[in-house]
């Protein structure tokens, strides 16, 4: 062996010894939660309640729940009806509504009879209700119905509207409708 070969093996053991002995950590970048402080669980503090009137971020809270006849009047759909609006609107649907609305909102969801009929959301009730009364039975629930404010966006909320009302011109076509299907259909 030469000296360059025990140098050479001298170094690799010193370098393999290095890496095993790691006492401190290396250099942290964002250490994150590593060092959190403790807390006892349930003492006071681990369980922080959120300063009163805190909202999650892009919840936007709804302004009439008690007043369905303002939500009538004063909310509008802030969405025009466009093609993917509408496939918003039924891709949420088709999730939130339809297992009691049924497919097209007649009330007859496969959990129906098992949960109680609801109403048909073709009736001429719903037909002339304003886009708000649909969006506030979706915020605030009614009766037996519960709110689906936590699970669907407001946003997505007012797409429903715009399927629901396609489903129902989809049975009660206006003359806009009509005239539409003539033209398409007239070549
Ligand atoms: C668990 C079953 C269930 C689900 C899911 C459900 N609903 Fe309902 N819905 C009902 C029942 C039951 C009623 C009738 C409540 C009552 O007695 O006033 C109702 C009532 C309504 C009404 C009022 C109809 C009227 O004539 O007063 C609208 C509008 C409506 N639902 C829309 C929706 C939409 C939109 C969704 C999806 C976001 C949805 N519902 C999800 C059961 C459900």
């Amino acid at each position: 062996m030469t000296f360059k070969h025990v140098f050479t093996v001298a170094a690799a053991l010193v370098l393999i010894s290095g890496c095993s002995e790691h006492k401190q950590p290396n250099f942290m970048y964002m250490p994150d939660m590593v060092w959190s402080p403790a807390f006892k669980a349930q003492k006071e503090g681990s369980m922080r309640m959120p300063v009163a009137g805190t909202i999650p971020r892009e919840f936007v809270p709804y302004p009439f729940p008690n007043d369905p006849a303002r939500a009538g009047k004063e909310l509008k759909n802030p969405f025009k009806r466009t093609s993917s609006i509408l496939a918003r609107g039924q891709a949420k649907y088709n999730v939130y509504c339809i297992v009691c609305h049924g497919p097209n909102g007649e009330g007859d969801g496969h959990i129906v009879p098992k949960f109680p009929r609801p109403p048909s959301l073709q009736s001429d009730k719903v037909r002339t209700w304003p886009d708000g009364n649909i969006y506030h039975v979706m915020s605030m629930g009614q009766n037996l119905m519960p709110s689906y404010a936590s699970q669907v966006s407001a946003a997505d909320r007012w797409a429903i509207v715009h399927y629901i009302r396609a489903l129902q011109r989809s049975k009660n076509p206006n003359s806009e409708d009509v005239k539409e299907y003539a033209q398409r259909n007239s070549h």
